[in-house]
């Protein structure tokens, strides 16, 4: 039952990251603070909650783990609405073209082009979770998930992305629209410069919010359909609400996963947690709530970032029998 004057209450969570320990990486501190945020979340009378992508560890390799995370997330009493991040399904568009050796600004040890999303992946994810974007009214309220980062990829995904976002401004009004992305749509202001990835200065910036022409033309659209509150993680690190162009920009926590980034903004918060929101008459209120387990890591084992299938090892698996990389990215 939700409680009597109309008020009611849905969630918002993103980067519960959950991995296996019959992978080649695993870091069960990750699990842990995630169970922990999953059962807090489950003892409030929710609506439903919106899942703002990076549900597993490798999704983007083990479509073990998109059955893992569809069955954790069934566990909620409460319906859940997803949308996939970079380590789902691929990060954003790298292009080669026009780069004559392989780039490694970061000394990462990783070749961006090589971890773009692919058609594969994506319809895959979407066979677990549905639709990659979607837009639906709920108790006078729309809300909207998509995964930005599909714009400049060329893939008929991105024209079914664009075709969706167009039709917002059109769609039957509410009193509040909420939407929902993973990747951060600017790390300041709309109107900041294209990111060189070629540049070790800029490379974060390019790999944590969207591109220029796509992110002018997503912020125009977000405007004009009215978006209220717009939640996006990927970074893992909390800011301060922004309040710009009417929107309430929400750059958020993770739900497990480690904050990035964080030494640059004093306000930045890398604890782990979830968003509730509270919706009345007057609004919608919301709040962040810190995870009851805030652990320190242990038992990690495997590297870290993104290395490529032929270097891991899967020999290395805490649990038997382990898992492999799909047979057919
Ligand atoms: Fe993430
Ligand atoms: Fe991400």
């Amino acid at each position: 039952m939700n409680p009597p004057g109309n008020q009611w209450t849905f969630l918002h969570v993103n980067d519960s990251h959950m991995g296996t320990a019959r992978s080649y990486r695993f870091r069960p501190a990750i699990n842990k603070r995630w169970a922990a945020i999953k059962q807090q979340m489950s003892e409030i009378d929710a609506d439903l909650l919106l899942h703002g992508g990076d549900l597993t560890r490798d999704g983007d390799t083990h479509e073990f783990e998109y059955q893992q995370a569809r069955e954790d997330l069934d566990t909620l009493p409460f319906p859940t609405f997803v949308i996939p991040g970079n380590m789902d399904v691929g990060n954003k568009h790298a292009s080669q073209t026009g780069v004559k050796h392989r780039w490694d600004p970061k000394g990462l040890g990783w070749n961006d082009p090589d971890l773009n999303m692919t058609a594969k992946r994506l319809d895959l994810f979407s066979n677990y979770f549905g639709p990659l974007q979607w837009s639906f009214l709920h108790r006078n309220i729309r809300f909207t998930g998509f995964y930005a980062a599909v714009a400049g990829t060329g893939l008929p995904h991105e024209a079914r992305f664009w075709r969706m976002l167009e039709r917002l401004p059109d769609l039957p009004a509410a009193k509040h629209h909420v939407a929902v992305m993973h990747y951060w749509p600017f790390m300041e202001h709309p109107d900041e410069p294209a990111w060189d990835l070629t540049d070790g200065d800029q490379y974060d910036n390019w790999y944590f919010s969207i591109d220029p022409p796509h992110r002018q033309r997503l912020w125009e659209i977000l405007k004009a359909s009215n978006v209220e509150i717009l939640f996006c993680g990927h970074v893992h690190t909390g800011r301060p609400v922004q309040h710009i162009d009417g929107i309430r920009l929400y750059r958020t926590q993770a739900a497990g996963n480690t904050g990035q980034l964080a030494e640059r903004w004093p306000e930045a918060d890398t604890s782990f947690g979830f968003h509730r929101c509270d919706v009345t008459d007057s609004g919608i209120d919301v709040t962040y709530i810190r995870g009851n387990d805030q652990c320190e890591e242990f038992g990690t084992f495997g590297p870290l970032g993104h290395p490529p299938i032929e270097e891991r090892d899967y020999s290395v698996a805490e649990e038997q029998p382990p898992i492999q990389p799909d047979a057919d990215l």
